[in-house]
């Protein structure tokens, strides 16, 4: 099926996971993608693996630098239509606030709040000139429930999910959306980090008693982002093998 045959998609944080995931369904689909990251080594890998995958070594935090490589991606493929957000960290986990320093809480602010605002805004010039869009962001059901030991990852979700509800009802007339997902823990290296103690916790509260792949989260995705999905915005959707049942 050749969902987004004639579509451009820039994703943030592709270069890996859930990210990485998306990008390669978007392109099996027929869309032409470009990957930014900081991962040198993992985008270099990326289009050796797939040579229609573009990619641009930027951080999420650098606006100037965001903006410059959006309009790269224009010039070269002529538009944009989607843009995916898979960019984050996880930082401390399995620390109380007592001991959770402000340094880390600014840094994972920065990358997942900021930076989803960054690219939003750095992307919606282009959208709005064409009349359509597809804005989604990765955000997380730490940010819907919280997570103990983890301030600085479910305060940025949380805020995440309060900027996509906002952006999503501002652009509601202008055929682009806005939304975005709360998965519960998917099986990627990002895990790799933390704490047995939390990843124990996490694991534990979903009923299928297993963690998501990221073929799940890309399937729901890039449902999301096509061009069906016209009645969906400001919305977050939940992937959370029925841990959320609100
Ligand atoms: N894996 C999970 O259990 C899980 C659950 C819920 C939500 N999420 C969210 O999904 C998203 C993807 O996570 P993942 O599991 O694929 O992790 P991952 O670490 O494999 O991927 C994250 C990607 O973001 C990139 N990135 C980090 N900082 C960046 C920056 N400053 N600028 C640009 N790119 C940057 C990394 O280099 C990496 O490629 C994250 O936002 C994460 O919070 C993950």
């Amino acid at each position: 099926m050749k969902r987004f045959e004639n579509q451009v998609a820039i994703i943030v944080g592709g270069a890996r996971g859930i990210g990485k995931a998306i990008a390669e369904r978007l392109v099996h689909e027929g869309a032409q993608v470009s990957v930014f990251d900081v991962l040198k080594k993992d985008l270099a890998e990326l289009t050796k693996q797939n040579t229609s995958i573009t990619t641009h070594i930027v951080d999420i935090t650098d606006e100037k630098n965001l903006q410059d490589k959006i309009q790269n991606v224009i010039k070269l493929y002529g538009r944009l239509d989607i843009m995916v957000n898979s960019a984050g960290i996880v930082g401390p986990t399995n620390t109380k606030i007592q001991e959770y320093l402000l340094e880390d809480f600014q840094k994972v602010l920065d990358i997942n709040l900021n930076g989803a605002f960054n690219i939003t805004k750095a992307v919606l010039p282009q959208m709005s000139k064409q009349g359509y869009g597809r804005i989604l962001h990765v955000a997380s059901i730490g940010g819907k429930e919280g997570n103990p030991g983890m301030a600085g990852y479910v305060a940025s979700k949380a805020g995440l999910i309060g900027l996509i509800k906002g952006v999503g009802k501002e652009y509601a007339n202008t055929g682009i959306t806005v939304n975005g997902i709360a998965p519960a823990v998917i099986a990627t290296e990002m895990n790799n980090n933390t704490e047995p103690e939390t990843l124990k916790y996490m694991t534990a509260k979903i009923p299928m008693g297993r963690l998501g792949t990221v073929e799940e989260v890309a399937a729901l995705v890039c449902w999301i982002v096509s061009a069906e999905a016209t009645f969906n915005t400001g919305f977050i959707f939940d992937l959370s093998g029925g841990r959320a049942t609100y």
